[in-house]
């Protein structure tokens, strides 16, 4: 089926496939709101029958399609588009493939346990993980800083998820994850060999989620607390038997993955703006020093540095969606099948709502919001982020313990790419050094260049 002509075209499928950021702020500028950028089948979702990508910007189209998450679902899964076996399929059917009336339940028991969490503070979690990614870190090293911010994350996770420091089941979860991305983000088919690896990794993983299971089990039922305080022992006790032994296992996955990679990805976009600022690194120690003194907890430079990164980089640049019916949207008949791009990365940059937009700029966020739909590095609307609390209380102690104790600064100058491969991220590893932190002075380090350049302008 084709996309109604009454949608403007704006077709350069290298543009798109080459630079899809800078293609998608393009098409906004020429055609508007509602843009078909593809004719012939899905720019990402590899959706079988997509008869075209429809991208979408402006608070009345986003609304629209956040809203209406049965109208406007996921792009297909990796399982059903190589017809893996069920125990993988079983594995990803976390709350993010979850449709209807067992979405909303499911949501809402998620968003209880981690609420909960929240309340009850990750500043005892994140020390304990400080502490065991600390031994490894080689200061004054030059150090490569998303595989350092994945391992930091590890830890995290693994005492937050499941509250244990034994690494080896989540290590298998991250491997899971990135063997899932590397076969969804290839142009073909994946061979016999990966199709075996994924299989293998992936049986694995749900032998060894299941055990896990039950051991947690018997250790809540002992009492003891870490089991309890964890995610899952906040979920167990919450669902009170509503939640099957598939579905937490599940949701145990899809935790334990958007608790670290979006938060490593973050971490390294953070550090990495940060290392090209001396003077804002001291100013956050300084904030950091005065307010610990006065037993003040609220870090409003840090809070505002965290959003305005997540503003200028967010992890989740372009969201995907496919019509899962014939639909209606500004205006426009859309058919089933059709993918539907949200990019909250040009949302970000609309100068309508951001003043010198492209700039990096803190200080916007003294005593200001955006108006909704304006920024949502968190998504919006019915599948709205629910680890949103949790995840910038993680990023607010992680950054508090690292930048009082360091100066993370580039190791030398360094041309860097980025790339979109689910989450926006370097190309290649930014290599860094862990310096002790001076109050005194401000330390210099190498200087960013190429495409990552581009986009954090000061
Ligand atoms: C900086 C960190 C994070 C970012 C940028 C982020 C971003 C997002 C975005 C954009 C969505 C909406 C996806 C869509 O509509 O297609 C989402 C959904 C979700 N996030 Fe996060 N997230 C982060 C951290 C977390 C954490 C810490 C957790 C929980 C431990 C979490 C759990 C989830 C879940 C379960 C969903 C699915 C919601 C649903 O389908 O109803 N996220 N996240």
């Amino acid at each position: 089926m084709t996309v109604c002509a009454s949608i403007p075209r704006f077709i350069d499928p290298e543009g798109l496939r080459s630079d899809p950021l800078s293609f998608l702020r393009a098409a906004h500028a020429a055609a508007g709101d509602i843009v078909v950028v593809t004719e012939r089948g899905p720019a990402f979702s590899r959706k079988h029958d997509c008869a075209a990508a429809v991208a979408v910007f402006g608070p009345a189209g986003t609304r629209h399609v956040l809203s209406d998450a049965d109208l406007f679902g996921p792009g297909v899964s990796v399982g059903e588009l190589f017809s893996l076996p069920p125990a993988l399929s079983r594995l990803n059917a976390g709350l993010f493939s979850m449709k209807g009336e067992e979405h909303g339940t499911q949501q809402q028991l998620l968003r209880t346990a981690l609420d909960d969490m929240c309340t009850h503070g990750v500043d005892q979690v994140v020390a304990q993980a400080w502490q065991r990614f600390a031994e490894d870190l080689g200061l004054a090293d030059d150090v490569p800083l998303l595989s350092e911010m994945r391992r930091l994350a590890l830890h995290v996770s693994s005492l937050l998820v499941f509250g244990n420091t034994d690494l080896e089941l989540g290590r298998l979860i991250q491997s899971y994850f990135e063997l899932r991305r590397t076969v969804s983000a290839a142009a073909t088919v994946p061979n016999l060999l990966q199709r075996r690896t994924l299989i293998q990794t992936g049986a694995r993983l749900d032998r060894l989620l299941r055990a896990r299971m039950l051991a947690f089990q018997a250790d809540v039922a002992k009492g003891n607390a870490a089991a309890h305080a964890c995610m899952m022992g906040r979920l167990h006790a919450t669902a009170r038997g509503s939640a099957t032994e598939d579905q937490l296992i599940a949701q145990a996955n899809t935790l334990f993955m958007s608790s670290s990679e979006p938060v490593a990805v973050s971490l390294t976009w953070i550090l990495l703006i940060l290392s090209q600022q001396p003077r804002l690194r001291r100013a956050l120690r300084l904030e950091l020093a005065e307010r610990s003194e006065r037993g003040d907890r609220d870090r409003p430079l840090l809070r505002a540095v965290i959003h305005e990164v997540l503003r200028l980089l967010p992890p989740n640049a372009i969201m995907v969606k496919v019509t899962t019916g014939p639909a209606q949207l500004l205006g426009h008949r859309l058919p089933p099948n059709c993918e539907i791009l949200l990019s909250p990365f040009v949302a970000h940059r609309d100068s309508r709502d951001f003043q010198q937009a492209d700039v990096l700029d803190p200080g916007r966020w003294h005593g200001w919001k955006p108006s909704t739909y304006a920024y949502f590095p968190f998504g919006l609307g019915a599948r709205y982020c629910v680890g949103r609390q949790l995840a910038l209380s993680l990023l607010v102690a992680i950054l508090s313990s690292m930048l009082s104790r360091y100066d993370v600064v580039l190791a030398a100058d360094q041309a860097l790419d980025w790339k979109i491969n689910i989450t926006l991220m370097p190309a290649q590893e930014p290599i860094v050094r862990f310096l002790p932190a001076q109050m005194q002075y401000d330390v210099a380090g190498g200087r960013v260049h190429g495409p990552v350049a581009e986009l954090m302008r000061y």
